[in-house]
């Protein structure tokens, strides 16, 4: 067995065994057997470490995505403590658009604030193209990472635009996505216009992280879950499809992710994932129903079941497990990201664990 790292290239025609692209967890999003469900958990680098909260101590969060050493670091603090399955990339969705001239900050506690919210033509013409000279930070730490990481996979990810224009709108986190909709409903050339914009900005994002080796890639729309599928239809598929269909022949998988989305499921697997992610409000049987058998789902753990006794935790990662055997493909992972207030051993455990029951004998 080559040891080669792409894992990717053929010799005399034979796919090369080992590497990244021949992990449980690109084999699963690819919907083929291995010898475990692969695990991984949204914002699994992040304020559940102790680690994590210490090199971050006097860095503001925009600084440290900008430091590729940093990156690299929060990064691998994950994979080194739980032994998940994959790393994914220490940035933030917001980072793209600041990167295209956006003026905004991450305030802890809160989240990503924007200085002048979008609401003309003017300010849209304002969000600039990005290339690889815009985020070369990015570049370096994907690259630092790759070489780092060895078989183990590297997700890379960007917001979508339905999300990304819900902060540029709103100015900041919002529960109604009030002003977002307004102008949605309100102004859709308008609104067309900046998720066209947003969506060229995601799509350049993700071509650098491929480009610089991540082996899959995830699109966040975290927040699409307020729309109605008809609406979701009308003003955001089309949008986020052109990002994934832009991703089409760069032979990473492309998962899909969003919060609430039970109506939206199918939807979302139709705008060009290989995986969709699913929170836990939808059983993993129920929702590759409504996704069909052509893509992998990836969840669907309740993030706040992990600060309950160890039992529940078991007896939820057992369920979902089962539920999981129902579709052609499980990624298991968290229905959305872990809360800083996690005991980081529990993780380490729910890693364990999974493996543990998952584990098939070799073929
Ligand atoms: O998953 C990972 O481990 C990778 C890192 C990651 C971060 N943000 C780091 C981060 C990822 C994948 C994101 C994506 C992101 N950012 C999303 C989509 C995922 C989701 O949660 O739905 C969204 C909506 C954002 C916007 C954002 N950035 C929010 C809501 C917050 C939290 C604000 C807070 O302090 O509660 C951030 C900041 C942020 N992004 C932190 C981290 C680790 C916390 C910053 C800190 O440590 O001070």
């Amino acid at each position: 067995m080559t040891t080669d790292t792409t894992g990717t290239a053929a010799r005399d025609g034979e796919p090369r065994r080992g590497g990244p692209a021949d992990s449980p967890f690109v084999r699963a999003c690819r919907r083929e057997p291995g010898p475990h469900t692969p695990v991984w958990f949204m914002r699994q680098a992040g304020r559940s470490l102790p680690e994590y909260r210490d090199i971050r101590a006097n860095v503001p969060m925009l600084d440290s995505c900008r430091r590729p050493e940093l990156v690299r670091e929060i990064t691998l603090q994950p994979v080194r403590r739980h032994g998940v399955d994959a790393a994914i990339l220490f940035s933030d969705i917001v980072v793209p658009v600041a990167a295209a001239g956006v003026d905004l900050d991450i305030v802890p506690g809160t989240g990503p604030v924007v200085a002048e919210p979008v609401r003309t033509a003017a300010d849209v013409a304002r969000i600039n193209p990005i290339g690889r000279d815009e985020v070369s930070y990015v570049d370096e730490a994907v690259r630092l990472l790759v070489a780092e990481l060895g078989d183990t996979p590297l997700i890379g990810f960007a917001g979508a635009p339905f999300t990304l224009a819900s902060y540029l709108v709103e100015g900041g986190p919002s529960r109604t996505h009030a002003k977002t909709k307004a102008l949605m409903y309100g102004d859709p050339d308008l609104w067309h216009a900046l998720c066209a914009r947003l969506a060229e900005v995601t799509l350049a994002f993700l071509r650098v992280q491929v480009d610089a080796g991540v082996s899959a890639v995830q699109l966040f729309d975290s927040w699409a879950g307020a729309l109605s599928e008809a609406d979701y239809r009308r003003y955001v598929l089309p949008h986020s499809a052109h990002v994934l269909a832009g991703l089409a022949d760069a032979g990473v998988p492309r998962i899909h992710f969003g919060v609430g989305t039970a109506e939206l499921l199918g939807a979302m697997g139709e705008a060009g994932a290989d995986v969709v992610g699913v929170d836990w409000r939808t059983p993993l049987d129920v929702a590759t129903r409504r996704i069909g058998p052509d893509r992998a789902v990836q969840g669907n753990l309740d993030p706040a079941v992990l600060l309950a006794p160890w039992p529940v935790v078991e007896a939820e990662v057992r369920r979902i497990l089962d539920e999981g055997r129902a579709t052609p493909g499980h990624v298991f992972n968290l229905g959305h990201g872990v809360l800083p207030e996690t005991d980081p051993e529990v993780l380490t455990r729910v890693v364990a664990l999974v493996h543990e029951l998952s584990a098939r004998p070799a073929a």
